[in-house]
């Protein structure tokens, strides 16, 4: 049996990375997927591999910095498939490498705006289906960052904390609703954002001392863990942030 069938879900940032993986996860579960992000290209080439596998998917292209588009995503997502079920917060960017003092006002504006406020934005649309609904599986993919401190990282790391103070507070105001919100908290995971790092051993192999189990992640394990959290089988589940990171944290 299909873990969602019947479902639709919208992947932000569907087009790359660990939303990509969850995207075709989705697919393969059975869900209606519909993926959003900037690049047209990169989600034509997602829609084609869902439907190579004789999957369900759309894409709408748009930024999460931009209500219009919030707006216009979900319409769609109703319009095609007569309802939203799961919405999966996952477009974002990281920002490291300089310490807080060196940051400026525009990268500062620019990674809470994607990170944290496009969260506010996408869920905002989302939640009135949800609503009239009685049902409904939100997950935000925060990050390690959120829980432990990892240097020079500041803006990253307030966005990513938000979001989980933000999963927790739409757990509760929505739990009466059928609503669930949990968010997802990995630790280096092999995608575009983490390539530049993956590809220079002397930075990276300091960083893996750090992990127990140690490799980085794959996307694929990431939506392995949404996946369960986005299914009915999580039915009992909100508010809580889990870690997926070889152990990073424990350590
Ligand atoms: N990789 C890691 O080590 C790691 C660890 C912990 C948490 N995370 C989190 O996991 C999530 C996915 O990261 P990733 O590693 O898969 O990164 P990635 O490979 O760089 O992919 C980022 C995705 O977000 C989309 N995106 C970025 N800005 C956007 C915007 N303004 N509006 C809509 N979409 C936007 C990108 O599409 P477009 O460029 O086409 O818009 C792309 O699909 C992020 O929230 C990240 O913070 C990653």
């Amino acid at each position: 049996m299909s873990r969602l069938a019947g479902k639709v879900a919208l992947v932000t940032g569907g087009n790359a990375g660990i939303g990509e993986a969850i995207a075709k996860r989705f697919a393969g579960e059975g869900a209606s997927v519909v993926i959003t992000g900037r690049r047209q290209a990169e989600l034509d080439r997602v829609i084609q591999d869902i439907e190579r596998q004789n999957g369900k998917a759309f894409a709408v292209a748009g930024s999460v910095t931009d209500e219009r588009h919030a707006q216009a995503a979900v319409g769609e997502v109703v319009r095609r498939f007569g309802a939203l079920d799961i919405l999966i917060n996952n477009a974002g960017v990281g920002e490291f490498g300089r310490r807080l003092h060196e940051l400026d006002d525009e990268t500062w504006a620019r990674v809470l705006d994607i990170n944290l406020t496009g969260v506010f934005r996408m869920t905002r649309a989302a939640i009135p289906e949800m609503l009239k609904q009685g049902r409904g599986s939100i997950v935000n993919i925060s990050s390690i960052a959120s829980l432990v401190g990892i240097p020079c990282l500041s803006v990253y790391a307030a966005s990513k904390g938000a979001l989980d103070a933000l999963t927790r507070s739409v757990a509760i105001d929505y739990a009466k609703d059928g609503i669930r919100c949990n968010a997802v908290n990995p630790g280096l995971i092999a995608t575009p954002m983490a390539a530049p790092l993956m590809a220079n051993p002397e930075q990276l192999d300091p960083i893996l001392n750090h992990y127990p189990i140690r490799r980085p992640g794959k996307p694929e394990e990431v939506a392995n863990m949404v996946l369960y959290l986005a299914s009915d089988e999580a039915a009992w589940v909100t508010g809580g942030s889990y870690p997926i990171d070889g152990g990073m944290t424990v350590w």
